[in-house]
């Protein structure tokens, strides 16, 4: 049955849910998108709820799936979680925090990775804890030998079961450590922040990530009364404390949710104000957005964005922060297949983040990926295999086709083909996208995109 857009928002029936989009591209989008807090902060500020002894709350929370596992991960822990005091603020209240039993654990820890991140907070809240096997994008193996290593230095004592994995403390109070990670992973510096915060003496974390959402989950911490410095050259030092209270935060903004509405409103010619996003933590983005055409204008309450003549090529390689960030590249190379001429998207964080690419291809687009990067010898990232290079020639018409979502950041970008492209297109598997666009139908309704909802 196909129902058209306004129809399927007017009844509010829950969107995305299993739905297929028909998309009528080839016009350009404009108009305003409000973003809210972001996904990779809200989420991981939302387990450091139960690291304190009093309530919390947390402002902007987007309203995506993800927040809806971790929500439900805290209650199944005893954590009382109910609405705040203004639209999209939650509050937490963990004075009852208790064991939960594995198969609601299980039932709750959906397709997402925050569960790992529980580990901390629940050795010191109960001595014990268990994370069932991780999911989130496929756009790599996704170890989390990091996060292992990290916690076994800080005393854990860590079992590995088929179904996940079984944590303790052996009865002990976890201690501070030395750790040095051989890669800036954002899981990982998050795992040691919100384990250190109440370990007994001090940690020194070396070669931390330190995203814009690093920063935020450390203001969080610090607003819970937890000791955290932040020194030069990616050190970050925590002095353990017995106790933390509760803190009252409001999210930074979700610049990967405005890097890819700005790379629609570049991909489709048109414009497009994005509301709540700031110029400081997407400075990288907008370099590269201006040297490919882009052009905008950063105003008080947001960023307004639109194609600035022709579309131009660029050699983009992603990196940890302050570099391009991994999440940026797949809405921005379907703008790129419109650009006169040859760039190049280099991949160096995730093994499989190109994937997405094969269904451009079949709408017209011209991109070859190389699989082992383009340069022979020593590599810029030490982990060789996790160098991938898409070559995109421009410009290339598109024309619709039928798609299937592969992952969240890779499926926005097909929505945005699909609305670049001559044509009906019809992609499926859009469901993936509630888990970190919030009100996704809505806000392509409010660009003026064509499209109805098939369920
Ligand atoms: C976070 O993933 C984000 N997800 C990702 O966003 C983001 O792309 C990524 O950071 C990089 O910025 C969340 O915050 C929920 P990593 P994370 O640990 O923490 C390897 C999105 O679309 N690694 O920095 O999993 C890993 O395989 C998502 O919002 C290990 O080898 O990223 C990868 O190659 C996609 N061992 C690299 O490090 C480990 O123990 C970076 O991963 C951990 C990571």
């Amino acid at each position: 049955m196909t129902t058209p857009v306004r129809d399927a928002l007017a009844d509010g029936v829950p969107p995305l849910t299993g739905d297929v989009l028909a998309i009528r591209g080839g016009r350009p989008l404009r108009g305003r998108v409000d973003v809210k807090g972001a996904k990779n902060l809200a989420t991981k500020a939302m387990v450091a709820s139960l690291l304190g002894e009093t309530v919390s709350t947390l402002r902007d929370v987007p309203a995506i799936s993800d927040v809806a596992v971790v929500r439900s991960l805290l209650e199944v822990h005893g954590v009382r979680v109910s609405d705040g005091d203004e639209p999209g603020a939650l509050v937490f209240d963990p004075s009852d925090v208790e064991s939960a039993h594995f198969e609601e654990i299980d039932a709750h820890a959906g397709a997402s990775r925050i569960p790992i991140l529980f580990c901390g907070p629940l050795l010191h809240r109960l001595g014990q804890a268990f994370i069932p096997d991780l999911g989130g994008c496929r756009i790599g193996d996704r170890p989390i030998d990091f996060h292992l290593d990290a916690l076994r230095k800080f005393g854990a004592i860590v079992e590995k079961l088929p179904s996940g994995i079984r944590l303790s403390t052996g009865g002990a109070r976890l201690h501070g450590a030395n750790i040095h990670l051989p890669y800036p992973s954002v899981g990982a510096t998050e795992q040691v922040l919100l384990t250190a915060v109440r370990a007994e003496g001090t940690t020194e974390l070396r070669n931390a990530a330190i995203e814009p959402e690093i920063m935020d989950l450390i203001a969080v911490l610090q607003k819970m009364g937890a000791i955290i410095s932040y020194e030069p050259n990616r050190v970050i030092v925590i002095e353990g404390v017995e106790k933390l209270r509760g803190y009252d935060h409001r999210s930074i903004f979700d610049r990967n949710e405005a890097a890819s509405w700005a790379s629609a409103a570049l991909a489709t010619d048109g414009e497009i104000f994005v509301g709540g996003a700031k110029q400081q933590e997407m400075l990288t983005f907008l370099n590269v957005f201006r040297k490919a055409g882009g052009w905008f204008d950063i105003q008080e309450d947001g960023i307004l964005f639109r194609r600035d003549g022709e579309l131009k090529p660029v050699v983009v390689e992603t990196d940890v922060h302050p570099g391009f960030m991994t999440d940026w590249q797949q809405p921005l190379v379907v703008a790129l297949t419109q650009a006169n001429g040859r760039s190049v998207v280099h991949e160096t964080v995730y093994e499989n983040r190109l994937g997405f690419t094969d269904a451009l291809v079949k709408m017209g687009a011209d991109i070859v990926v190389h699989p082992r990067g383009l340069q022979d010898g020593p590599r810029r990232v030490p982990r060789r295999d996790l160098e991938q290079a898409a070559v995109i020639t421009g410009p290339t018409p598109l024309h619709a086709a039928d798609i299937v979502v592969p992952d969240l950041r890779g499926g926005y970008s097909h929505v945005i083909a699909a609305l670049t492209a001559e044509g009906e297109s019809r992609v499926s598997g859009v469901d993936i996208l509630s888990r970190g666009y919030e009100k996704f139908l809505t806000k392509l309704d409010a660009v003026g995109a064509d499209f109805d909802v098939i369920r």
